[in-house]
């Protein structure tokens, strides 16, 4: 079929995945104050599948309450949101591609305002909600203008493990083919990590194995519910992008995790970065990350995802088939086209792309 590694199924697992491209997940912020997804979700993530996406990852869904980012996040903590998330998962389904949902937990990221009413935490006067972070005396002062900050005990710990082991539970019966632990942008796994965030002296904190410690064990939960056949995808923050600063995550041992993720069972890394520190020196650009994705696919045997700054379907491709990445994950690009994917099924393999419009559209382009 035409010039193009980017319409090469990928098959993780027993799941046939039609391209390479997923939507890589992304906070619409669009539910009420119960996590439970509205129209907007179905008709967003519908969208994308209908746009020739091989997957469709929703946004961060929260594990627990108080892992959300704001009041208005996806949840996946109770069976009514698992049951309300169903017809998304069919209709994406229909169209030939694959969902996949993120699991989430804020940590001392949570109890904020929506981005366009200011993005700021919500303090506990005007009703937030005590946060949690593995050592809360890693970050500056805060009075009145934070939420609460909870140093994570080990029961706090262990009812995380549970509540993504639950979440992925409630995500297969909701339908989704693949479960994404996001462990990235600084948000509660990407704490523990970190050693800028992470200065903790139990076996949690210190030596790489204790800060790795907490991301194996919910990458674990997750792959003792999902299914042998199904894919679980891990996202992480590539590096802190604090080389210059205090001792650091960066990607020797995203590497290393890697590695220990595909002994327990994860099939893809999601290779993001940042998000943890103000002072982070990131550059940003097209394919800014894929250098990251390529170092950490040289860790072990796992495939790799590559994110940021892709926006065009020859770029796209080119990081397939120069075996950069196994998978690219694409956000903003597309919040501008949804139907980037078929786009890109035009563009690189014209008559014979394997994508195709769906046939009530097809006045519109043939
Ligand atoms: C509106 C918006 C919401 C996002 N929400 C999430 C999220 O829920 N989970 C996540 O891992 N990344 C999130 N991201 C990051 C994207 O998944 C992606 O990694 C980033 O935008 C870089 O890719 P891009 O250059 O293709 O946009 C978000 C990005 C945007 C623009």
């Amino acid at each position: 079929m035409g010039d193009t590694d980017l319409f090469s199924p990928l098959t993780l697992r027993d799941l046939e995945i039609p391209n390479r491209i997923a939507v890589s997940p992304m906070c619409q912020y669009s539910c009420d104050t119960d996590g439970l997804p509205t129209e907007w979700h179905r008709v967003h993530l519908g969208s994308r599948a209908v746009g020739g996406a091989g997957i469709v990852m929703t946004e961060a869904t929260a594990v627990e309450p108080r892992g959300r980012i704001t009041r208005h996040d996806l949840g996946i903590w109770d069976d009514e949101q698992a049951s309300a998330l169903e017809p998304t998962t069919e209709f994406i389904r229909d169209q030939g591609s694959v969902p996949a949902i993120q699991l989430a937990h804020a940590g001392h990221k949570a109890s904020k305002r929506k981005p366009w009413e200011g993005n700021d935490p919500i303090t506990p006067k005007e009703g937030g909600w005590e946060v949690l972070s593995p050592s809360p005396e890693a970050y500056p002062p805060f009075g009145e203008e934070r939420p609460e900050m909870r140093k994570a005990t080990g029961e706090d710990i262990q009812d995380v493990v549970d509540a993504y082991r639950e979440a992925a539970e409630r995500s297969l019966s909701a339908g989704f083919e693949i479960a994404e632990v996001h462990a990235a942008h600084g948000y509660l796994l990407h704490e523990f990590l970190s050693p800028v965030t992470n200065q903790r002296e139990d076996d949690y904190g210190g030596s790489f194995e204790n800060r790795t410690r907490f991301v194996r064990e919910v990458t674990a939960a997750v792959r003792e519910v999902w299914p042998d056949d199904k894919p679980v995808f891990v996202r992480i923050s590539g590096t802190d992008w604090l080389d210059d600063g205090p001792e650091s995550w960066d990607v020797e041992q995203s590497a290393r995790l890697a590695a220990d993720l595909a002994e327990l069972g994860a099939d893809l890394i999601d290779v993001s970065s940042g998000g943890l520190h103000p002072d982070q020196d990131a550059t940003g650009g097209p394919n800014f990350q894929v250098p990251l994705a390529e170092r950490v696919d040289e860790g072990g045997d796992i495939a790799v995802g590559a994110v940021g700054g892709i926006t065009e379907p020859k770029q796209a491709d080119a990081i397939v088939r120069n075996g950069r990445a196994d998978l690219v994950l694409v956000g903003r690009e597309f919040l501008r086209d949804p139907y980037f994917g078929l786009r890109a099924a035009d563009e690189l393999a014209g008559e014979e792309a394997p994508a195709k419009w769906p046939i009530q559209y097809r006045r519109g382009v043939r």
